[in-house]
């Protein structure tokens, strides 16, 4: 009965922990996937596989055979975006690194090694959240979209241009060209609203302030930035919330991305008080058993026995989770 409770919670502190151990990156951040293969594996003996189960069409995120990167095999998603974070694969080091990540890359990864022609085992899974910044605000107050163009950019040839895709009519959010504002081809509902933060756009701040917000405001904004005679390239995404009363959370400037943090620090919080409360219940178990000793009825004892062998156990699983994930087998 006890080990039975016992274990719902064990088994509810490795779901949290995993839950926990589940990572966020923003559109454009590269993002490393973590996997310990085998420490006698290296580039020339390994065949290392890294898969994502739910996506629907075939390929590889990477496949790696033959001492070296098998394209042909690759999704073509994955395409010139991952790399080995160490090509030596010195002690079996096979995490890759997944630059520039969107929103489809979303999901869950697995890393697959084998050694010198045996079955590759699922060594590691890793869930990766791609989401766009998020910003609340409240009607009436000023909101900062934040980006950053390239470092020398230059306000006589940059072309700045932030839109929001989700809106039907035409006309942008700003569009900032031949050194001035566009005015003509902005968007009315935008009009006198929004500047420039740096009017200089020192080291490349192309982020603008939008004033005076309203529950029309809420929606995607996205940043372009080009050279003339360049395409601009899309250098960020925010989606911009206002709610009327909101929530005491809601501030002007990166308050969800505070939140998100702050969910996940509240449960790595519940883990390591999970963590404690297992290693506290092993310590009094056992003062229990050391001081009840003599007068302990054999079949509690028994139980006793089961428990101490229970206990210590997932609770070592879980500090070396931490570290490399234990090889499935
Ligand atoms: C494996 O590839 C690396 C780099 O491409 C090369 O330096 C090394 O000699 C190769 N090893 C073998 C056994 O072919
Ligand atoms: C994500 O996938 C959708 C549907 O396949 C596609 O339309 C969209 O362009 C993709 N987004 C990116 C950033 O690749
Ligand atoms: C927004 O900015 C304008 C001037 O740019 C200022 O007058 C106004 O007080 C600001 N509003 C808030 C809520 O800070
Ligand atoms: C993108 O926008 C978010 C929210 O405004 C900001 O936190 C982030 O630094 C921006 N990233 C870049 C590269 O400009
Ligand atoms: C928001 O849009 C609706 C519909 O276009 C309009 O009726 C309303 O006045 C707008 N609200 C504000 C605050 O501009």
């Amino acid at each position: 009965m006890m080990s039975a409770s016992k274990w719902i919670v064990f088994v509810c502190l490795i779901t949290c922990f995993l839950k926990c151990s589940g990572s966020e990156a923003k559109p454009g951040d590269n993002f490393n996937v973590q996997c310990q293969g085998p420490r006698d594996a290296d580039s020339d003996t390994v065949m290392l596989k890294w898969i994502r189960p739910d996506l629907k069409s075939e390929g590889y995120v990477f496949y790696f055979r033959n001492n070296q990167t098998q394209k042909d095999y690759q999704h073509p998603s994955f395409l010139g975006r991952v790399e080995l974070r160490d090509p030596q694969m010195k002690d079996g080091h096979v995490s890759v690194i997944l630059k520039n990540v969107n929103v489809n890359d979303t999901g869950t990864y697995e890393c697959y090694v084998g050694i010198k022609g045996s079955k590759p085992q699922l060594i590691s899974t890793t869930k990766l959240t791609v989401r766009d910044s998020e910003i609340n605000a409240k009607p009436g107050e000023n909101v900062t979209l934040q980006c950053q163009g390239p470092r020398d950019a230059d306000s006589d040839t940059v072309i700045l241009r932030w839109i929001r895709p989700d809106l039907k009519s035409e006309g942008s959010v700003y569009l900032f060209k031949d050194n001035q504002i566009q005015k003509d081809l902005q968007h009315p509902s935008f009009d006198g609203r929004v500047e420039l933060r740096d009017p200089q756009m020192k080291d490349g701040d192309v982020s603008v302030i939008l004033k005076n917000v309203n529950i029309n405001d809420t929606g995607t904004y996205e940043c372009y930035v080009g050279n003339k005679g360049s395409k601009p390239q899309l250098l960020n995404t925010t989606n911009l919330i206002i709610k009327d009363s909101g929530d005491a959370a809601g501030h002007s400037e990166d308050g969800g991305d505070k939140g998100k943090q702050g969910r996940l620090r509240v449960g790595l919080l519940v883990g390591i008080a999970f963590l404690v409360v297992v290693v506290f219940g092993v310590r009094f178990k056992m003062y229990r058993r050391s001081s009840q000793q003599n007068h302990q009825p054999p079949a509690d004892e028994a139980a006793e026995h089961e428990l101490q062998d229970l206990n210590p156990e997932p609770s070592k699983k879980l500090k070396e989770e931490e570290e490399e994930p234990p090889v499935e087998t």
